[in-house]
């Protein structure tokens, strides 16, 4: 049954939001980072948010190992339970683009029909894809949170990479190499880029 014929319609507010945007001095969309884990996907997005914060602008990170704890801990790694944290995430920052923060979205989101379900929610104008890219090894290698080990002696079990696929993006829009770059110039490289979009 669609919304109409629940008796739910929408209402439009009082304050726009490019009235909002207006007042913050910049515009708001999606970032969406995907990547494997340990790729480097919330070290860059939470630096990236501390310098456009210092900067007084208006942003928010939206992470895997967070959002699991709340809005999405009933959720699981088999794929329809990752469709569903992408589309959760996606209407919540879809919720915040219309509050004119720009959100950074950093989930593995492995799978490409789930990182277009996101496009199609928030809506192609607002959204952008940062593929951060790191071989599987390096990833391994790092392997930050003891995940990798666990997962190559069957502990975990769908971990991307490893026993669960990760399809990466076409056509991303803007590419991070973390085994190539230094953590300040994928920063400043996803900074700038933020930077040139946003601008009113
Ligand atoms: S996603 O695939 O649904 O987008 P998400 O980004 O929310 O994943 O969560 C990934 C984080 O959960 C990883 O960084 C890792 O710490 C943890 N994790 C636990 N189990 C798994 C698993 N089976 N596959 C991938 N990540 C896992």
């Amino acid at each position: 049954m669609d919304n109409e014929k629940k008796n739910i319609k929408k209402f439009k507010g009082l304050v726009s939001r490019s009235e909002r945007e207006q007042r913050n001095g910049h515009k708001a969309a999606v970032f969406w980072f995907t990547g494997l884990s340990g790729s480097g996907k919330s070290t860059i997005a939470h630096a990236v948010e501390k310098e456009l914060f210092d900067n007084l602008m208006r942003v928010y990170v939206f992470d895997g190992d967070n959002v699991r704890h709340g809005l999405c801990a009933d959720l699981s790694f088999a794929p329809t339970a990752r469709t569903e944290n992408i589309r959760r995430i996606s209407e919540v920052a879809k919720l915040f683009v219309e509050n004119s923060t720009i959100c950074m979205c950093a989930f593995i989101s492995p799978l490409r029909s789930d990182r277009q379900g996101a496009r199609d929610i928030v809506g192609d104008a607002d959204f952008y894809e940062i593929y951060i890219t790191c071989p599987l090894e390096v990833c391994e290698e790092r392997d930050v949170k003891g995940y990798y080990k666990m997962a190559r002696e069957g502990k975990i079990k769908n971990y991307t990479g490893i026993s669960a696929p990760y399809e990466t993006p076409e056509k991303p829009d803007l590419i991070v190499e973390t085994d190539r770059e230094s953590l300040e110039e994928s920063v400043e490289k996803v900074k700038k880029f933020i930077l040139e979009k946003v601008e009113i």
